[in-house]
């Protein structure tokens, strides 16, 4: 007796086009765009025509690109963007990655609505290092403006005030039945009792951290930015922007409506935000209907951590051990140490220093702000076969030798307002082998370093007032940019990038420029 109206909710899997919405750059018509599903090992070309009104590029997240740096996608980075009408194939192969990642704009605010899942499964006659489940669904959090994110993003770089916040979170493109605008199309699940099932979580919201639960459902993590992870269970899970989690759970409760719900995790005492939650729903196949007139059930809601409990949110993302023992560099031989944060900085008096004393607000590494420069970085420097122009263009530049063993040391810096950062690095996995609250102390933190299973990330949420060790190998020669990925923080300068040279300054082995790769 629930026909005609179960199910009708948006059913994910079900292509939609975007209708009625303005203003809004799309892929083939979608938000979120098409999910890409591939196989370790294989090569990808993906042909990008621009028929928006804005320049774009695309990036791969979390794709290391070996040996094709020009098709990462950062503007001005490793390409100039594809202008409206143009053309670019990106082309790259996967090499030894399976997982979730996903694929965004990476050109001013445009990931707002340019973004989808990239889903690698394990090479052929392989399998996961887990019971195969009998459902997989990708799970994709957004966070949606009802104005166009390029007039958002003017916003927050000429006043330097925190950007306005979003109109709602999204889960596969619907903000669900608590947001008051959307009852009606929020996103279904339709599962059978005793299944086992595959979420791939992917936060590519703007500039929030989420928590993200389903309702009366254990998960176990198994994974998270296309590396597999020692299981762990857990109800919460939080992603900073960027980051991805594969979990498991058997759906072995009661046939009935469950939440699937994601809130903010806010770790800025001051900064605005929204604290409505997200939702989707799972509902059970054989789930009966709560009357003879035919209403479905109220879902039951879950229960989410309160929007600062740090804790919870450092307690969940320290969790994380690869599955057996890795190859981390012991030895070093580059010791970075980079400050993130805020600070004012000066500038000459004007509309854009509303800061104490003629300064401006800015986000920097070790106080430098990056500023987007001109042309890409990648072009003159492999041309030129010299990155030392780099450094000129680019005082936020480090450069590393080919195959020298590299730390990092993020420090959360406290001069002007803490916030944990997802501190995301192009062209690399790395390990995290530490992490903690307070400074970064070396003789008492390094004793403490997890060399036998640290997690292999591409995004490190650094927590609040605090900092966290990465380690890599620098072996993959190119241009890469190194960036919190809270889009404010990066508009407000929050990145730098590394050069990956040989010992005579010169960037090796990489092929010359495609010849479609667009001009600047
Ligand atoms: Cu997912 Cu530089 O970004």
């Amino acid at each position: 007796q629930c026909a005609g109206i179960r199910g009708r909710g948006q059913v994910w899997g079900t292509p939609r086009e975007v209708k009625g919405i303005h203003n809004r750059i799309t892929v083939n018509g979608q938000y979120p765009g098409p999910t890409l599903e591939v196989r370790d090992g294989d090569t990808l070309a993906i042909k990008v025509m621009n028929s928006a009104r804005y320049n774009v590029t695309i990036h791969w997240h979390g794709i290391r690109q070996i040996g094709t740096p020009w098709a990462d996608g950062p503007e001005y980075v490793t390409q100039c963007p594809i202008q409206p009408g143009a053309t670019y194939t990106y082309k790259f192969t996967i090499e030894n990655q399976d997982g979730t990642l996903w694929w965004h704009a990476h050109s001013r605010w445009l990931r707002a609505t340019v973004f989808g899942a990239l889903i690698i499964y394990p090479k052929l006659g392989t399998s996961y290092p887990f019971a195969q489940p009998q459902l997989e669904i990708p799970i994709l959090l957004g966070e949606w403006w009802n104005r166009d994110p390029i007039d958002v993003l003017r916003q927050a770089t000429f006043t330097g005030a925190a950007p306005n916040i979003s109109d709602a979170y999204t889960i596969n493109g619907q903000p669900g039945d608590l947001y008051r605008c959307s009852s009606k199309d929020t996103v279904n699940f339709f599962v059978n009792s005793g299944d086992t099932v595959l979420l791939r979580i992917i936060n590519a919201a703007l500039n929030q951290q989420l928590f993200f639960t389903v309702a009366n459902h254990r998960l176990t993590v198994v994974g998270a930015d296309a590396a597999y992870t020692k299981p762990f269970s857990t109800r919460t899970l939080m992603l900073g922007p960027g980051q991805t989690t594969d979990v498991l759970f058997t759906a072995d409760q009661t046939p009935g409506r469950y939440y699937v719900a994601a809130r903010a995790y806010a770790s800025a005492p001051n900064a605005p935000f929204d604290n409505t939650t997200a939702t989707a729903v799972l509902e059970y196949k054989s789930a009966p209907c709560i009357s003879n007139k035919g209403f479905l059930s109220k879902p039951n809601l879950p229960r989410l951590p309160a929007y600062n409990d740090s804790a919870t949110a450092t307690a969940f993302t320290t969790h994380f051990r690869s599955p057996s023992n890795v190859k981390v560099p012991t030895q070093i031989d580059e010791n970075l140490f980079f400050t993130v944060g805020f600070g004012f900085f000066n500038c000459n008096p004007g509309p854009q220093c509303q800061g104490p004393n003629n300064t401006r607000f800015a986000a920097s590494m070790n106080n430098v702000s990056f500023c987007t420069p001109k042309n890409d970085l990648l072009t003159p420097s492999i041309l030129s076969g010299y990155t030392e122009r780099l450094h000129h263009r680019l005082p936020s530049c480090s450069t590393n030798k080919f195959g020298s063993k590299v730390q990092i040391v993020l420090q959360d810096t406290a001069i002007f307002s803490v916030e944990d950062h997802p501190m995301h690095l192009h062209g690399y996995s790395f390990y995290v082998v530490g992490q903690g609250f307070g400074n970064f102390n070396p003789r008492r933190d390094t004793a403490k370093f997890n060399f036998i299973d640290p997690p292999k990330r591409n995004t490190i949420d650094v927590p609040v007032g605090g900092w966290a060790v990465i380690r890599f190998v620098a072996d993959n020669p190119g241009v890469w940019l190194m960036h919190c990925h809270i889009d404010a923080h990066l508009t407000w300068g929050l990145a730098m990038a590394f050069a990956v040279e040989n010992g005579a300054g010169e960037l090796q082995s990489i092929n010359p420029p495609p010849e479609d790769l667009p001009p600047c």
